[in-house]
């Protein structure tokens, strides 16, 4: 069987050809990032409109790379939680037709259960049951993964998401958009102890929650002082950039490494699974496996391109097309976080 899959929950326009022996037969993934530059970030409604523009030669590609026909594919899966709403409608109505035109089963992707299915994927064989850390630019979640199909949240961040944090703080440093990238690039070059920036709630192991928003204020401070706003007159030099995105990475890390291994202390569970877009981070992935093979953990990590938005991930749909849990074409989107 040939599940077609669409994801559209952000700023990714992406499509994929996955079998139920989870062979991937095509992948195609259409960035926006050209489009969101110069605003430092993602704008909804520019969003919506280039994934209205994309989606169908976004399919067409992914069949075409996948060497199949629309008349070969057995069910079609979407991601319609979480994410923005105008961008969630432009996959979830694609599918709908395309169901509608086929005759075929309509299946439906929880976005951040589809990050970590991504080390399902990377590892080639189970990873259940595992923590799963969803670290992207929406979301910074923890939950106990029983099985493909039971999530349970156990914490996330009270404010900015981790992704966001690196968007921000990246601007705030003249750096380019996607900001991880950009500062893990400035960050190679710096020392991580230059600056001592706080490490929100890391001194409460039993709280499995985050909170990125006063590090981001830190970093402003650092850089102009308490209450200025207005950053125009200030010249930071290559190194004192370098420095403040070492230590502001750090510090992000500190925090995702502490609750990590905190959850998978309290749950007793001993594989971790890490995916979305700041598990591509180099200095994470490398802190993530000294930690893990220092306490015997199990760590999976998928590669950086099935870290970042894809939809390859969405592949657990074929956990509930096995389970035969099948959507009507009622189906809606639902732009915040599901619980469960
Ligand atoms: O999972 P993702 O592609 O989209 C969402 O679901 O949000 O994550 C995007 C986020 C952005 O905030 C981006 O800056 C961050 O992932 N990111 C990184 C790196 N690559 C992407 N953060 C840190 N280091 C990276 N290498
Ligand atoms: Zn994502």
């Amino acid at each position: 069987m040939n599940l077609l899959i669409l994801e559209t929950t952000c700023d990714e326009t992406a499509a994929a050809v996955v079998t139920d022996r989870l062979e991937v037969l095509g992948s195609v993934v259409a960035s926006q990032d050209p489009l969101h530059q110069r605003f430092g970030g993602v704008v909804p409604e520019i969003a919506s409109r280039a994934h209205l523009e994309r989606i169908l030669p976004v399919i067409d590609e992914t069949l075409r790379r996948a060497g199949i026909g629309l008349k070969d594919v057995g069910a079609v899966a979407v991601a319609n939680t979480p994410g923005l709403a105008g961008s969630l409608l432009v996959g979830l109505v694609a599918a709908k037709a395309m169901c509608v035109a086929l005759r075929k089963p309509l299946l439906a992707i929880n976005h951040l259960q589809a990050h970590i299915y991504a080390c399902r994927l990377a590892s080639g064989e189970e990873v259940f049951p595992c923590v799963g850390l969803v670290v992207s630019g929406g979301h910074t979640s923890l939950y106990r993964c029983q099985g493909p199909l039971e999530f349970e949240l156990l914490g996330a961040t009270r404010d900015d998401a981790a992704g966001e944090a690196f968007d921000k703080v990246a601007s705030l440093l003249g750096l380019p958009y996607p900001g991880g990238p950009s500062i893990q690039q400035a960050a190679a070059g710096g020392n991580p102890r230059a600056y001592r920036f706080p490490r929100a709630m890391t001194d409460e192991p039993d709280r499995l929650d985050f909170s990125f928003s006063g590090l981001k204020t830190a970093v402003r401070y650092a850089i102009a002082g308490p209450g200025r706003t207005d950053f125009s007159a200030i010249r930071l030099s290559a190194q004192q950039v370098a420095d403040l995105a070492a230590s502001f990475q750090e510090a992000v890390v500190d925090c995702l490494v502490s609750k990590a291994f905190a959850a998978v202390k309290c749950t007793g569970l001993g594989t971790l699974c890490v995916g979305g877009g700041v598990a591509a981070n180099q200095r994470l992935r490398e802190r993530l496996l000294e930690e893990a093979q220092g306490r015997g953990v199990r760590l999976v990590i998928a590669p950086p391109r099935l870290c970042t938005d894809n939809a390859v991930m969405g592949a657990i749909a074929l956990e509930r097309y096995k389970a035969g849990c099948f959507e009507p074409l009622d189906l809606d989107v639902i732009p915040g976080v599901v619980r469960k």
